[in-house]
């Protein structure tokens, strides 16, 4: 049973008697570790995106000392290193231009070293992706630890969701409902702990998909940063993949189709993000499963959304913990999940949420008494998205998933920014508001600013929502009637590049359609007019305009999808 008893591939490095062997223990033996190290134990990468430009993260080398007690606890032998990490409130021109890039870093820092397992610490936005791309790539035992979210935010006495509040609070200073003054004084109250987003946004939700795939220890979600109990995860988790490398325990083995399905089930069920839907893609396409943009819809988008979390809802991640967490949810839509799918712990998903108890049914709703029904992900589709756009119901206004509108066409986002409070800006309530090249070529990237904010004058007259389309993602904490991830994007030459101000635009949801009323010959005349925008023409901006896929595949680079294992590379020296 070769595949019981791996032989382990650090030994390539650690256990050679010559002048190679001598190299490798003796530079890693520095800051000094007994030579009974290198006798064959397994040796635990702990892949760390701590940085302190990416505050979310800013707690995981203590997180990191906790796995390294469970691996050396467990006989392992833990050696931990940085890749680049990706703060989502720093990084220009977009965090998402660079998820692909760490997830490189993640690739070759594991193959290239012995490494026998891997411990992947993620927490703010992409950081998640990014490494569980990474090591799909590379394919060992590995799994995954959370960095858990923040306490909740507390600003006058009210709960305060982090990146939700800011989005209704910027739009209150702009109708004159608040001052300058509160919304400054609301910057400290909000982000007051540890840990990433607190609302169910693009962290929370990735750190439920880890968790849903089974690449985590059950409750890895939704533990705060700041509790202790997420240390003993780390000490339990740095135990367990000692074990899971005598295993053999490989990612494959667990992000099967199945799980897969489970996930998008799950972030329906939470009400989670729609950049969900690109990480999934691209983590899938790299451990080689089948999994495509038509699935979340066909799979989760009857599910009802049953946890009642910002932005869909009303409480934050500390509420979601103390209510039961993922577990409690997964327990609770058993039914409509596959039991059998194995995860990280070596038993099934069914057996670890078997009885998982909720204590509050204001946070995690019964199944048959839901905070929305039919609340995944929807897919549309049409002669403005031959290949599909994204929208999320729950977020959305219900009057407005039917809407025929007169398009207003913003050529960029600093196009939008210099027109949007324009007062001779024709434009009211009725209207599409339609934001071009902001996709993966075209901005580059695919920021996060398909959730336009409305024009003044339409929000002095105490409307919150209109329908927005783009070929942009937005933020897992915003919300409203916001068609993305249209694909082709507008750089490409995709029909969202020949959308003219005074167009008729048709969004329906219930019928998954998305229209634009103009004939193919006028398409066909305005394509032929239609140029490309300038594009990068160095360094990794440029390597990944030439070759990033488009949003329907995961925004993924072309050469990067599939997973080439972890054979050992040839000597260095
Ligand atoms: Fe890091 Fe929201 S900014 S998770």
């Amino acid at each position: 049973m070769s595949d019981s008893k791996p032989k382990l591939r650090s030994q390539a490095w650690f256990g050679k008697q010559d002048r190679d062997g001598f190299v490798h223990r003796s530079w890693t033996q520095k800051p000094g570790y007994p030579s009974d190290s290198f006798d064959g134990r397994p040796v635990i990468g702990i892949c760390n995106t701590w940085s302190e430009l990416t505050p979310c993260n800013s707690h995981f080398r203590e997180l990191a000392e906790f796995v390294k007690r469970g691996v050396l606890e467990a006989g392992g032998f833990p050696l931990e290193f940085p890749v680049m990490s990706l703060g989502e409130t720093q990084l220009r021109p977009t965090a998402m231009l660079f998820r692909n890039l760490a997830s490189m870093d993640v690739e070759e820092s594991i193959r290239g070293n012995p490494i026998d397992g891997v411990v992947l610490l993620m927490g703010c936005d992409k950081t998640t992706p990014a490494l569980m791309m990474g090591a799909a790539s590379c394919n060992l035992p590995t799994i995954g630890i959370s960095g858990g979210p923040m306490l909740n935010g507390k600003f006058r006495g009210k709960d305060l969701g982090s990146g939700t509040g800011v989005w209704m609070m910027s739009e209150m200073v702009r109708a004159g409902q608040m001052t300058q003054e509160e919304f400054t004084d609301a910057e400290a109250c909000m982000n007051r702990s540890s840990g990433h987003c607190n609302t169910m946004g693009t962290a929370s939700t990735m750190a439920s998909m880890v968790e849903s795939l089974g690449m985590s220890l059950p409750s890895n979600a939704a533990i705060p940063a700041s509790d202790t109990r997420r240390n003993r995860l780390a000490q339990l988790s740095g135990r367990r993949i000692v074990e899971m490398v005598k295993e053999n325990l490989t990612m494959d083995k667990i992000m099967t189709r199945e799980a897969f399905e489970n996930a998008i089930r799950a972030n329906a069920a939470i009400g989670g993000s729609t950049n969900s839907v690109v990480h999934l893609l691209a983590m899938a396409r790299r451990i080689g499963v089948d999994l495509t943009l038509e699935d979340f819809d066909r799979i989760g988008s009857e599910m009802p959304c049953i946890v009642n979390l910002q932005p869909s809802g009303q409480f934050l991640m500390e509420d979601f913990y103390y209510a039961g967490g993922l577990p409690a949810v997964l327990n609770e839509i058993r039914s409509c999940l596959h039991l059998n799918a194995p995860t990280v712990n070596g038993r099934t998903l069914g057996e670890n949420i078997e009885g998982a108890p909720c204590y509050n049914r204001e946070v995690i709703r019964p199944l048959d008494q839901p905070l929305r029904e039919h609340a995944g992900i929807a897919i549309l589709k049409g002669n403005l998205a031959p290949n599909g756009a994204v929208i999320k119901p729950s977020a959305a206004s219900p009057h407005l998933l039917k809407h025929r509108g007169r398009a207003v066409v913003f050529e960029s986002i600093e196009d939008f920014r210099a027109k949007i409070d324009d007062p001779t800006l024709d434009i009211d309530e009725n209207c599409v508001m339609v934001l071009k090249n902001c996709g993966p070529r075209g901005y580059p990237g695919m920021a996060e600013v398909g959730n336009m904010p409305l024009p003044a004058k339409v929000l002095q007259k105490g409307v919150t929502d209109m329908v927005r389309i783009s070929d942009a993602r937005m933020s897992g904490t915003a919300y409203g009637t916001v068609v993305l991830h249209t694909s082709p994007e507008a750089a490409i030459g995709g029909p969202l590049a020949l959308v003219k101000t005074g167009d008729m635009v048709q969004l329906d949801v219930r019928e998954r359609s998305l229209h634009l009323e103009v004939s193919d010959e006028e398409l066909a005349r305005r394509k032929a007019a239609w140029s490309p925008p300038p594009t990068p023409d160095r360094g990794y901006a440029k390597l990944y305009v030439d070759h990033v896929q488009q949003a329907h595949l995961g925004a993924d680079l072309d050469f990067l999808v599939g997973k080439s294992g972890a054979p050992i590379p040839r000597e260095s020296h």
